[in-house]
């Protein structure tokens, strides 16, 4: 078995927390006892690209008790637990010596060059062109996927200028050896029944290229599945953000000025935690919908340049760019907290924080940087701009996990095995499964709902079993 993870000693570590998390993530165990007999998986090649986390080795290791083979990547370079890689590696029957489990392709603390080579080591298949299945978080794999693809069809690769990112300058080297006239991406592209998509961003890019007439495969939205993004956005990062402070930084929240830029899901999941800290909470936001909502939530709206100077604490939850500039960062407070939980690193721009006059990087641990002006002020960001919760912490806890791979998995079930009902679109999984999902957390929750009788369904149009809500009620 082929693999890269960082020490396969950390497996027995990795095997004990799985075995705490099966318990607290009882959708995805129900979901294996209820497709144990009939497989539905069988011949499933899953490439994944998801944090590798234990709640992620829960997931995995569904997907192959369903039938799947599967390779796994990390879908951040800091994300990886080390231990959570070792296990699902060596697997529940394997040893350090003879590993039986799944290749995955991850550790903590990857270069961006070492990141992409990763993706492709996950999407090539040994004894096939590659998968026929991703599980995307963030959409790189489908992208690395869909540009091979585009620069094939086009005959070359165009060169990456001064004006991209560092990382688009990796993509293009990787694509410059791996473009050829094999047309190894194309037939990658050709073999793909479809994709799930876990997070907004992701989401985001799908739509685009489907307008753009680029999508080459059918991709379902797990993101806005109710369970996924009204759960896992707000309420894991109303866990994680705090996890992800006080395990990088153990400042006291309370009675600091926090502001959280953007007040979607995970602007409201963590302002929430903020305030339960007891911090004095500020929102910033584009939306006047989201902005009201956070006025009447209790919050105090305004601009980030009204605030820069007086907040303690900046976290950013947009999925946008260039929200914390290397500017706002210069007038900020002495030691101010600086992080990002939105899924890409160009929300706070550390290139421009980088290239201030003066300026010099002062490492505090892996993950905590203490950024030091000419002036003598300085301010700690975490995780380099990257995803704090993950970065400095470890993510989301396994029952608020539970529910979106539970859609991530029955949505990896609807694509493969009715794939001919899924022409190329980006897709939401229909409602009653979304209720599904909830209904398997419940019990553990202590949870009785109340029975609809005949009558009373009759009376608000609906059925017994449910669905309960048209598609266009947002919860
Ligand atoms: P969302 O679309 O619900 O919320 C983003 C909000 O930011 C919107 O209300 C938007 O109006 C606002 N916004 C956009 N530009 C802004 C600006 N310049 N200033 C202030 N506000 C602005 O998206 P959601 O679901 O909350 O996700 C946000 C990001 O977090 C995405 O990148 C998503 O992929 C990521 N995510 C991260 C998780 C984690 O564990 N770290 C978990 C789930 C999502």
């Amino acid at each position: 078995m082929d693999f890269k993870v960082a020490d396969l000693s950390l497996a027995e570590f990795g095997r004990k927390e799985i075995r705490l998390a099966e318990h607290e993530m009882p959708g995805l165990m129900a979901i294996r006892r209820e497709y144990a007999a009939s497989q539905p998986l069988r011949g499933a090649k899953i490439m994944g690209s998801l944090h590798m986390t234990i709640q992620t080795a829960v997931l995995i290791e569904t997907l192959v008790a369903l039938g799947a083979e599967v390779r796994w990547v990390s879908c951040n370079i800091f994300s990886t637990q080390d231990h959570a890689a070792a296990a699902v590696v060596v697997g529940p029957d394997g040893t350090a010596d003879d590993p039986k489990g799944v290749p995955v392709f991850a550790w903590k603390g990857e270069t961006l060059e070492e990141y992409w080579w990763c993706t492709e080591q996950a999407l090539t298949w040994p004894g096939a062109d590659g998968p026929n299945m991703i599980l995307d978080d963030g959409g790189d794999a489908t992208l690395l996927v869909h540009k091979g693809a585009e620069y094939e069809k086009a005959g070359f690769v165009p060169d990456a200028t001064d004006a991209d990112p560092e990382e688009w300058h990796v993509i293009i080297g990787l694509l410059k050896r791996t473009v050829t006239d094999e047309k190894r991406w194309t037939r990658i592209a050709e073999g793909i029944k479809g994709v799930t998509e876990e997070t907004t961003t992701g989401v985001h890019r799908l739509y685009e290229m489907h307008k753009n007439g680029q999508l080459l495969f059918p991709a379902i939205n797990v993101n806005d599945s109710v369970t996924k993004s009204k759960f896992d956005n707000k309420y894991g990062c109303r866990h994680s953000v705090i996890d992800g402070l006080n395990r990088a930084t153990d400042v006291l929240i309370g009675g600091k000025v926090a502001v959280v830029c953007g007040y979607g899901d995970v602007g409201k999941g963590c302002a929430d935690a903020l305030r339960g800290q007891g911090a004095r909470v500020i929102v910033t936001e584009i939306d006047p919908i989201c902005a009201l909502q956070a006025a009447m939530d209790g919050f105090q709206v305004t601009t980030l340049e009204d605030v820069v100077g007086i907040a303690d604490i900046f976290v950013t939850t947009t999925g946008n760019f260039n929200i914390i500039t290397a500017d706002h960062m210069a007038r900020m407070k002495h030691q101010a907290i600086v992080s990002n939980i939105g899924h890409f690193d160009n929300e706070i721009d550390m290139a421009g924080l980088a290239k201030t006059p003066g300026i010099e990087r002062r490492n505090i641990k892996p993950q905590v940087d203490e950024w030091v002006f000419a002036d003598g002020h300085s301010i700690l960001v975490l995780a380099e701009g990257r995803l704090m919760n993950l970065g400095c912490a470890t993510g989301h806890p396994s029952f608020v996990m539970s529910n979106s791979f539970t859609n991530q998995v029955i949505a990896q079930i609807e694509l493969f095995t009715k794939t001919e009902d899924y022409p190329i679109d980006v897709y939401v999984l229909p409602k009653h499964l979304d209720e599904k999902v909830a209904r398997l957390h419940l019990d553990a929750l202590g949870v009785k709902l109340t029975q609809l009788t005949k009558e009373q369904a009759a009376y608000i149009g609906v059925h017994v079993e449910g669905p309960y809500k048209p598609d266009h009620y947002r919860y």
